[in-house]
């Protein structure tokens, strides 16, 4: 038997395509938003893969907007990832609610006249996604043909299709009806929702099949919880999360959700550090930092998808533990420390001090990661390097992130984070120390690529060989000279 009702005393419902709609008594905190679409007769959306690669599922979803252009934002995301319960009292729009078959969407409508659609499986899902991308407040002042025609003269950014996958039609066809797009009309409800505040999250509790989701006002009702159920999880983005309740099987009993606590979500830049909210999604970072710390910059596109980005966090990159984790190799160069707040108060831990083992950490089950702190001054030159089998939307093989401070041609201070070459995301101390010191010419690193390359453990898997991934720690460090030139500076 599932309660329906939230604290607030409210039945949990979603506005669904502009209509309020309860989410009813058969759903459980483990369903997932696609299933329970397709359970009202909503099967626009499909399920190709259950783990966030194929795109089929997106819908879009109302969120407070990141970069200042709009008071909230049409943000695409994965609907197999999400609990449903998630989204209590939130506005979602899903294919069925972007156009009627007299009226097409003009997203529908430019992909049918350029016959950006065959078999039709992954329509819904690329409409979503790029109907999203049609509604960014910032779209009409980008740079046209920016980034070898990632950008349409539009200001249509193609990556915001990266995460949607299709088999038959082919992407050109896709491309040119994105290109084609206009602006919307300012009649256009969803464009008009845009200038609307954002939807506050709900105080929700939600029970059924034995388990339990909760949405606490704030941290201090979130610490209370964990501290009562250590058997908790937390649930921010669910993109990792999402993957263990589909193919995975996991049922946690408790599912406490964070990615609205507003003591996650700050954002600023003090004179000594910037403190980046745990539960802020890794789109919105790369939106409020506009740029200012370049080594995220170059993360931010390599990592999966505009989808999954649209909820993944850096708490939730942390939390998860993942050897592989892109993030925490970037804020391991970037000596990053993590603010832990417990019932008992607050610690603030270096993060070459978190991880413990495999995805081990010394966070206590009573303790969740609420910030991240970056140090400035930054380092002047700065790479983020993934070697993966596929450019974009891809798990590393190996992520190598340097952040250099070159002087007078010589190295005066080095940190190099490294993930998939260990157990845990680790630091290249020996390269740091034989870095340091030595001219930045083409002779020392080359000398020094072969200490980089012995760094770590690697282990060979169906993603790399081991002895391919130690190739790549060395192939790493010249290929940062080679970029760097004669005058070091951030590099891509
Ligand atoms: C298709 C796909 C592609 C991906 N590509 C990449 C990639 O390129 N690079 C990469 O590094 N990862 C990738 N991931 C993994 C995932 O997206 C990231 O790890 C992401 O940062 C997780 O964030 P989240 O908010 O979704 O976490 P969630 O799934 O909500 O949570 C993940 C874990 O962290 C815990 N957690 C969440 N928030 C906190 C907090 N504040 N404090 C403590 N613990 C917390 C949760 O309990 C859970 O154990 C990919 C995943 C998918 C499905
Ligand atoms: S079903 Fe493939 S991403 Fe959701
Ligand atoms: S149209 Fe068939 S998979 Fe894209």
């Amino acid at each position: 038997m599932t309660s329906v009702t939230n604290v607030s005393g409210t039945t949990a419902s979603l506005t669904l395509n502009g209509s309020s709609v309860p989410l009813g008594d058969s759903t459980t905190p483990h369903t997932t938003t696609l299933d329970w679409l397709r359970d009202q007769g909503l099967t626009g959306s499909k399920e190709g893969c259950a783990e966030g690669e194929c795109g089929a599922c997106a819908i879009m979803v109302a969120r407070p907007g990141a970069d200042g252009t709009s008071a909230t934002e049409w943000v695409a995301v994965n609907s197999c990832l999400v609990p449903v319960a998630a989204l209590d009292g939130q506005d979602v729009v899903t294919v069925e609610g972007l156009g009627t078959i007299d009226r097409l969407h003009p997203v529908q409508q430019e992909l049918a006249d350029r016959g950006g659609s065959q078999c039709g499986y992954c329509t819904p899902g690329f409409v979503c996604s790029m109907a999203a991308e049609f509604y960014r407040g910032g779209r009409a002042r980008a740079e046209p043909h920016h980034a070898a025609g990632q950008i349409g003269p539009n200001g249509f950014d193609l990556h915001a299709v990266s995460g949607n996958l299709c088999r038959c039609t082919g992407y050109r066809p896709i491309r040119d009806a994105a290109f084609a797009l206009g602006l919307p009309e300012d009649s256009d409800p969803l464009a008009q929702r845009c200038h609307a505040e954002p939807t506050p999250a709900r105080h929700t509790r939600l029970v059924g099949d034995g388990a339990e989701f909760v949405r606490p006002a704030d941290l201090p009702e979130a610490l209370r919880l964990l501290a009562e159920r250590p058997d908790a999880v937390l649930l921010a983005g669910s993109t990792d999360v999402g993957v263990e309740l589909n193919l995975r099987g996991s049922r946690p009993k408790v599912l406490i959700a964070v990615d609205r606590l507003p003591e996650l979500r700050g954002l600023q830049f003090a004179d000594d550090e910037v403190r980046i909210g745990a539960a802020l999604t890794l789109t919105e970072i790369e939106r409020k930092l506009d740029g200012r710390v370049p080594l995220l910059t170059q993360l931010f596109p390599q990592f999966a998808s505009p989808l999954i980005r649209g909820g993944a966090t850096l708490g939730g990159n942390l939390g998860t533990a993942s050897p592989i984790g892109d993030a925490t190799a970037a804020l391991l160069a970037l000596e990053a420390s993590l603010v832990l707040s417990g019932s008992g108060g607050e610690r603030v831990v270096p993060l070459s001090d978190y991880f413990t083992g495999y995805r081990k950490t010394l966070r206590r089950p009573d303790e969740l990661i609420r910030e991240i702190r970056i140090p400035l001054p930054l380092a002047g030159l700065t790479a983020f390097h993934k070697i993966a089998k596929r450019r974009f939307d891809d798990i590393s093989g190996v992520a190598v992130a340097f952040a250099l401070d070159v002087v007078d041609g010589t190295v005066a201070r080095a940190r190099i984070g490294l993930g998939g070459v260990a157990a845990t995301p680790i630091r290249a101390l020996r390269t740091e120390s034989a870095l340091e010191g030595m001219p930045w010419t083409r002779e020392s690193v080359e000398a020094v690529a072969s200490v980089l390359a012995a760094e770590g453990t690697p282990l060979s898997d169906h993603r790399a060989s081991g002895p391919y991934r130690s190739a790549m720690l060395g192939q790493s460090l010249l290929k940062l000279h080679a970029q760097s030139g004669t005058t070091p500076q951030d590099v891509r």
